[in-house]
């Protein structure tokens, strides 16, 4: 359905291309303007190298990042890549409080990279999801104080030309009194803040982001029409949910949500502020509403409307839009659930989770030149028992320092047997461990395998060597202290554990 939509995206470009030459070889040359959020919360991180080709191969020409990761910073260097910035939450006290600390901040994360290393930073996102609801206004006085001092900052480091300033929000700082876009309003508690932070970013060139999650949506509601959640197909039918505002017909939740922002600014006499989204997806593993078809049908009509370059009702134009996410990241916090390890459209490896089509009907390619560790597994011994008393503490232990999302009910490994079950849990840990000499010693419940134990849709991961390719900028021997010092600590763990244990 994506290739009908992209061609003909295609060939207006190519016709404008026509006319106006001078024009379009003035702009970078970016087919599809895709944008990506790019986490580093894995064990073993893609290598920034890796990841930069990934990007470029696939056709994205933006990405924005959570902290300034050093690694990826240099390796977007002089990549053609644009950057928006994320400044965490953390650092939003101090940098309210202390012009100097933004000024800091602005000079080690920001100045530096742009000018020592070539990158092409546009945005930096103050904070993320300050106002969410669940941090109970913890936040709330210090976003604006901060962006204030990052600008003023960036100013002073003469860069306030080329990097504006946004802040992410969750889509819960608006609301509808009766569920129609055009009713929009900020929420009640945050009306005023809103107001004076979108007025300060209108006045400094800066950018409004916020983050629309259709998935969450549907998960939060049992009775969350499902088609409502999807962006339907091209000449289907509008779903039973869709909703009626005026002369509109709202025809998925997307629309509707971002408008209702939209309806809100106008309100206010705020309506010129651009408005992108930071952060749309869907999950794949970890949740019964998370797999690869949903997320496949997600994406692809997420995809056709950004060649398509067609925005809201409201906004027709479509607004930069950043994918979430690029990678999976297993080290992430599952506190908003399991799923939340499983966002990418990337595996952990940068292969494609699904067949996704990029403009002209291209497929998604993966990652190339990425280097893994040896091909074995670790599993429970044929000749142990999956009930076994020490199992329990084992396969405890082995998911506290791995990734274990995939087992819970209704994810990819859910369906395995106890015995898989336990083998699933050592094999992570085994591959967590770099698969390091004792990182398959469960108190001789386990044995190393070369053959893999994946089953149907469960897949026994073999982990990323990423010793061996770390990125530019350390020494061989400095990566290999750095890689050796982690699993000793893991394994130092181990020790204790078994000590303590048995
Ligand atoms: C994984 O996350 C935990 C908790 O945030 C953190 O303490 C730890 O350093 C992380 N591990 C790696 C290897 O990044
Ligand atoms: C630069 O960013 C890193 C990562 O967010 C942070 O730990 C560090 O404190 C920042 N530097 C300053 C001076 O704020
Ligand atoms: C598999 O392991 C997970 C995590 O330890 C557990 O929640 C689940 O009940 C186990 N299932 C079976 C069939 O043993
Ligand atoms: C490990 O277990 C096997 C069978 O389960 C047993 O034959 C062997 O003696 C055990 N080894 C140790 C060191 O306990």
């Amino acid at each position: 359905m994506g290739s009908c939509l992209a061609l003909r995206a295609l060939a207006v470009a190519v016709w404008v291309a026509a006319a106006y030459p001078v024009v379009f070889r003035a702009r970078p040359v970016q087919a599809a303007g895709l944008a990506a959020n790019w986490g580093t919360r894995a064990l073993h991180p893609l290598p920034g190298d890796i990841t930069v080709r990934l990007l470029r191969d696939n056709g994205f020409g933006k990405v924005k990042l959570f902290e300034a990761d050093a690694a990826a910073l240099q390796a977007l260097g002089h990549s053609g890549i644009q950057v928006m910035l994320g400044l965490p939450n953390e650092l939003l006290a101090p940098v309210a409080a202390s012009v100097n600390a933004a000024e800091q901040w602005v000079l080690q994360n920001v100045s530096s990279y742009v000018s020592r290393y070539g990158v092409d930073i546009r945005y930096v996102a103050i904070g993320n999801e300050p106002f969410l609801k669940s941090y109970k206004g913890k936040f709330e006085s210090l976003t604006l104080p901060a962006v204030q001092n990052v600008q003023a900052a960036l100013v002073k480091a003469g860069l306030a030309r080329q990097v504006r300033v946004t802040v992410p929000l969750n889509a819960d700082v608006y609301e509808s009194s009766d569920g129609r876009p055009s009713s929009g309003d900020f929420r009640a508690d945050i009306t005023g803040l809103m107001v004076s932070l979108v007025r300060f970013l209108l006045d400094n060139g800066g950018i409004l982001t916020i983050n629309i999650y259709p998935f969450l949506s549907l998960d939060a509601d049992p009775n969350f029409p499902v088609d409502y959640a999807f962006f339907p197909s091209p000449g289907a039918p509008p779903s039973q949910a869709s909703v009626q505002d005026g002369n509109v017909l709202y025809t998925n939740v997307f629309d509707a949500n971002y408008d209702t922002l939209i309806a809100a600014l106008e309100k206010h006499g705020l309506g010129a502020i651009p408005v992108i989204v930071g952060e749309i997806g869907w999950p794949t593993d970890g949740d019964r509403n998370a797999n690869a078809a949903s997320a496949m049908r997600f994406n692809q009509g997420l995809f056709d409307r950004i060649i398509a370059g067609k925005g809201t009702p409201r906004r027709p134009t479509m607004p930069d839009v950043y994918v979430f996410a690029l990678l999976d990241e297993d080290n992430k916090s599952t506190d908003p659930g399991n799923f939340e390890r499983h966002w990418g459209v990337f595996n952990y490896d940068g292969t494609p989770k699904y067949r996704l089509n990029l403009a002209g009907g291209r497929p998604l390619v993966p990652a190339k030149g990425v280097r893994y560790l040896s091909k074995q597994w670790c599993v429970l011994r044929p000749d142990a028992s999956p009930t076994d008393p020490a199992i329990g503490g084992a396969v405890e232990y082995a998911c506290q320092y791995s990734d274990c999302t995939s087992l819970g009910a209704g994810s990819s490994c859910g369906g395995l047997d106890a015995r898989g079950n336990v083998s699933y849990a050592f094999n992570q840990f085994f591959q967590a461990a770099n698969q390091q000499k004792g990182s398959c010693s469960f108190n001789n419940l386990s044995v190393i395998t070369t053959t893999d134990p994946s089953q149907g849709a469960c897949r026994f991961h073999i982990q990323i060597d990423t010793g061996r390719h770390e990125l530019t900028g350390k020494s061989d021997a400095a990566v290999r202290v750095a890689g050796l010092s982690w699993s000793a600590t893991v394994l130092g763990l181990v020790g204790g554990l078994v000590a303590a244990a048995w």
